[in-house]
């Protein structure tokens, strides 16, 4: 097969240029068009929302169509609709999923923006609104070198766009989808939803926590009690709340205390935790960054344990008088959100079990409780021999002249780890975020520069990608 001689040059640098040259020429529209993507807030999660999210994700559908060729649709699901995509040349030639969430989240608090989260700003060369890193202006990114390298330069690939708005909520509808429907044959999935640790130090992640996410709510007297005239006298909801919760982390160790929360954690070798550690950051600039000294799992060091061992923390809290002064009462209910980060091979749903059973045998009789389980999605991690791994890593080298790292990342992409085993095939998590995007926190911003290398890297990736399976065959 002689395919790709014919319609590309035979020398990565070469074709490096020519996708610098491409985005220089169409830089302006390219982020026009990326403002455009921006300004529409579509915050899955808050239902004042709704309209916006869904007309994202029409937008999005006719830019695919219109702007890079692919035939769309809007797949309905139980919540936002799935964006769905096809460019095909010829079913023989290697595939490639593409996945992407065009939601984001919430914008609050918005007194803290410096300009308004959904007006996309350019200021000190990055572009500041909610969603700008995470994820749609890496999304953009995957778009735009799809449309140079597969549109403009007809390089011999298929490309399959699953892209979804409820990855900021845990994605149940494309959970429920892949459950039910199978995907097209491909042969690696695609996703830039994770960042790098700098400008000049890349890095492809190999590793994601997974997620389980719960709310518990406790019923104590039917009203507000006096807590002169009832207090010693009955069980305090706020109180065995804060017992429940003490029960299943321990603050000294920083270990569940969960029984049987651990059994299926594996531990990383000696060789991958020699790896992990070239990615710790300093604890000066950790410390800079959270304003805390760190506070680690015993028996690991910090990175270590927000990256490869599971967590536990309460995402919110609440109960009884909140308002200014003293107010002696007994409340009527208490309420956590809390969450747990999960590590190979943990099962989000054993978990769920785990906590479900554990909370139960801590409720005294009598008392009225509620745990309601909102989400989770299962951890990844990609061997370091994939052979996509290792394609991944020149297109990194030959954009950023620096071989990158493989990096454990702590955060989640509940969907990943379904994608692999629907597909049966490696998910590639090819990051351009920095630790400095201020994702999921006000005033988030992308560096131009990094949608520019982004498209340069994926572009080199699609390349090689094509090229390598030439070889192949
Ligand atoms: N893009 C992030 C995941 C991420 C965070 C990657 C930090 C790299 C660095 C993703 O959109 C996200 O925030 N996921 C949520 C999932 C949850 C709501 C189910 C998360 O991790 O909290
Ligand atoms: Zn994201």
């Amino acid at each position: 097969m002689n395919q790709t001689s014919n319609t590309t040059t035979s020398n990565p640098h070469h074709w490096l240029e020519q996708i610098t040259r491409w985005y220089e020429k169409h830089e302006h529209t390219i982020i026009n068009e990326l403002r455009e993507f921006l300004s529409i807030p579509s915050v899955s999660t808050d239902s004042r929302f709704r309209d916006d999210v869904l007309e994202c994700a029409t937008f999005l559908k006719e830019y695919l169509q219109d702007k890079v060729g692919a035939s769309t649709k809007l797949i309905p699901t139980q919540g936002f609709p799935i964006v769905y995509g096809e460019l095909i040349h010829n079913p023989r030639l290697p595939s490639i999923l593409i996945y992407g969430h065009y939601d984001v989240q919430p914008p609050d608090p918005l007194d803290q923006w410096n300009t308004p989260p959904f007006d996309p700003t350019i200021r000190n060369g990055a572009i500041y609104a909610r969603g700008a890193s995470d994820d749609k202006g890496q999304l953009w990114l995957l778009i735009q070198a799809i449309r140079f390298a597969i549109r403009e330069q007809q390089l011999p690939c298929n490309i399959y766009f699953l892209l979804e708005g409820e990855e900021e909520i845990g994605s149940p509808a494309l959970t429920a989808y892949l459950q039910e429907h199978a995907l097209p044959a491909i042969d690696v999935s695609l996703v830039s939803d994770t960042s790098i640790p700098s400008e000049n130090q890349p890095g492809i992640t190999v590793s994601l926590r997974g997620i389980a996410y719960f709310q518990l709510d406790i019923w104590g007297p039917a009203r507000d009690l006096h807590s002169g005239v009832y207090g010693g006298a009955v069980l305090n909801p706020a109180t065995l709340l804060t017992h429940i919760l003490n029960q299943i982390y321990d603050i000294h160790s920083g270990k569940i205390q969960i029984p049987n929360f651990y059994n299926d954690v594996i531990e990383l070798t000696t060789q991958e935790r020699t790896l992990l550690a070239k990615g710790t950051p300093p604890p000066e600039a950790f410390q800079q960054d959270t304003g805390l000294p760190p506070h680690a799992e015993q028996g690991y060091t910090y990175h270590e344990s927000r990256t490869i061992r599971p967590s536990f923390d309460i995402n919110g809290l609440w109960s009884g008088y909140q308002g200014e002064g003293s107010k002696t009462i007994i409340p009527a209910s208490a309420h956590a959100k809390f969450s747990f980060r999960l590590v190979p091979n943990q099962n989000w749903q054993t978990i769920a079990q785990l906590v479900q059973t554990f909370i139960q045998s801590l409720i005294p009789n009598g008392i009225r409780y509620k745990l309601h389980t909102f989400h989770g999605g299962n951890p990844y991690r990609l061997p370091l021999n994939s052979p996509y791994y290792q394609l991944a890593e020149q297109a990194y080298a030959l954009t950023f002249g620096t071989q990158p790292l493989p990096l454990y990342e702590g955060g989640s992409i509940p969907i990943v780890s379904l994608l692999a085993e629907r597909t049966q095939r490696d998910v590639l998590l090819m990051g351009f975020g920095l630790p400095t995007d201020q994702i999921h926190a006000p005033n988030e911003h992308f560096k131009l520069h990094m949608l520019k290398r982004g498209i340069q890297t994926i572009g080199t990736f699609l390349y090689l990608l094509a090229h390598h399976h030439e070889s192949q065959t």
